[in-house]
């Protein structure tokens, strides 16, 4: 307790002594900095019985506090005597803070890049309403009303209808229906890709979300056959990924494309093998395919006769495939992100990454 206030003492006197602004910033540096004084005495009562820590911890404290509100006094004082040329001299060695520069969301970066590289290829940008009407959602592309595949999308519906047809309005559960509005105004043939959002009413979980992205692709011309879709999606997949990896097509269901297929690439993480290699060496299953080996990461198919007749064009004069896939899913597996919902939390500590 005496040292303490002896330095009280000391330093106060060090402090009035004090003839210039760098004088008194040693001062501070000597007894307040990290590695001052009074730190050093903080430090140092861990030795002590608790209730001499409390006391002695208290009064260093006070110090602590007091010889701040001293220099600061000093400080008003010293600089108020500067002529006006020294006091608002700016010093220009000193480092500048950088500004934080932000930069594009991992989707708007995947978004590009899966565009720059079907751009390559020939294919048109298109865009369409978030909003949509029944008929281009389902009707259009072979859903009718009481069809068993409405269940497929759940749907988000708007509580009021659409003036121009006196349709029901939805939020779109997916981008095929830019497919019909596109087909109706443009005669083929014709090679579209259209990013776009899409909403569907369920839960989320890792990897659900009720709002997400999806990118539509559509090829038409007089001889369109699943052999261009081969070549076309094989080419883009060894862009997107860098590297070369097989794929397969399996068939699936959807009602405006006969046949259909669902599109898996080989696993990356594992290589197509199912299994990896833990820190031991000892082989366990694919956490990311869960040992199939496979990565399902589209739905596709030759668009249905019914869905040409349904923009006005003749199914028997044109041929043509449609794509469907979510640009999460794309993400997530070029990023290796295992929860869809990050993407859109706002946690700078996650966009930070990428
Ligand atoms: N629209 C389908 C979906 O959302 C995907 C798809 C698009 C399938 C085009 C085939 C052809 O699931």
């Amino acid at each position: 307790m005496n040292s303490i206030k002896s330095l009280k003492i000391k330093v106060k006197k060090e402090i009035k002594r004090a003839q210039s602004l760098k004088e008194l910033n040693l001062i501070f540096k000597k007894y307040l900095g990290k590695k001052g004084e009074l730190s050093l005495i903080l430090r140092s009562l861990k030795t002590l019985s608790l209730k001499e820590r409390k006391k002695i911890g208290k009064e260093v404290n006070a110090l602590k506090d007091f010889l701040e509100k001293e220099i600061e006094k000093k400080a008003q004082k010293l600089y108020s005597t500067l002529s006006v040329e020294e006091s608002e001299r700016i010093d220009v060695t000193v480092p500048g803070k950088k500004p934080s520069l932000g930069h594009l969301h991992p989707l708007t970066q995947i978004k590009r890049k899966v565009m720059s590289i079907f751009q390559g290829m020939g294919f048109d940008v298109i865009e369409g309403p978030e909003i949509e009407n029944e008929w281009y959602n389902f009707d259009a592309l072979n859903i009718p009303k009481d069809h068993p595949a409405r269940d497929l999308w759940d749907t988000l519906w708007i509580n009021q209808k659409s003036k121009v047809k006196n349709q029901k309005l939805l939020l779109r559960t997916h981008t095929s229906p830019v497919q019909i509005r596109y087909m109706e105004k443009h005669n083929p043939p014709l090679r579209i890709i259209v990013p776009g959002k899409v909403f569907r009413h369920e839960a989320t979980d890792p990897t659900h979300e009720f709002q997400f992205y999806q990118v539509e692709g559509l090829m038409v011309d007089k001889d369109v056959s699943v052999s261009h879709f081969k070549a076309i999606i094989g080419k883009f997949f060894e862009n997107f990924f860098q590297r070369e990896l097989k794929f397969r097509l399996r068939p699936d269901f959807f009602p405006f494309t006969e046949p259909s297929f669902d599109v898996a690439i080989s696993c990356l993480i594992c290589n197509g093998k199912g299994f990896i290699l833990d820190e031991q060496g000892k082989s366990k299953t694919c956490p990311v395919c869960k040992k199939s080996g496979w990565l399902e990461v589209a739905g596709a198919g030759m668009v249905h006769p019914n869905v040409f007749s349904a923009c006005g064009l003749n199914p028997t004069e044109w041929q043509g495939w449609a794509f469907g896939f979510g640009l999460e899913r794309l993400a997530m597996i070029k990023f290796k992100i295992d929860d869809v919902r990050l993407f859109h939390c706002g946690d700078l500590r996650f966009l930070q990454q990428f």
